[in-house]
């Protein structure tokens, strides 16, 4: 059941990073489709930013609670170390973002950064997992 809601949130959290970093393009005036401006862009990547950080962080709890890490990587290999650094630095890159967004003036320069970081660490994290248990796999 726990495995069943990681799987859920995880692929939950890929497909809104994913409108996340489309919205931040309009929001950084890159793309401007006729219905949606790049500031009312920005507050719903915000928003949903903040919905998405204590899923995050719930998921990585149940993992790191769930299991104990260096005998999966040794009885699983690759892919479960694959997950293991790519979820560590996406939870880094997540703090990092959240103060960069805090402290706003230089440090916002960074966030086109954090933000790309950050959705190629939920993909790694979601392809290290969620495909493998879908496929039948425990
Ligand atoms: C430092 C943070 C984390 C560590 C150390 C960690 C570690 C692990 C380990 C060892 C597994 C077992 C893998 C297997 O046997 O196939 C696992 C499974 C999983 N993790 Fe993580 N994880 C972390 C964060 C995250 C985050 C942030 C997400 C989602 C955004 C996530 C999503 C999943 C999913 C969906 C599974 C498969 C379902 C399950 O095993 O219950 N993990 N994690």
């Amino acid at each position: 059941m726990i495995t069943a809601i990681k799987l859920v949130l995880t692929s939950v959290l890929l497909v809104s990073e994913t409108y996340q970093v489309a919205l931040m393009l309009v929001g950084y005036g890159k793309v401007r489709p006729p219905l949606l401006g790049a500031e009312a862009a920005s507050r719903a990547h915000r928003a949903i930013g903040d919905t998405a950080v204590p899923i995050t962080v719930v998921v990585a709890v149940l993992c790191l609670s769930g299991y104990e890490i260096g005998d999966a990587i040794e009885h699983a290999g690759t892919r479960v170390a694959v997950h293991v650094v790519a979820a560590s630095l996406l939870l880094v890159a997540l703090v990092l973002k959240i103060i960069a967004v805090r402290v706003g003036g230089r440090t916002s320069r960074l966030l086109p950064v954090l933000g790309s970081t950050l959705f190629v660490l939920f993909a790694l994290t979601f392809a290290s997992t969620v495909p493998f248990f879908l496929g039948g796999n425990q």
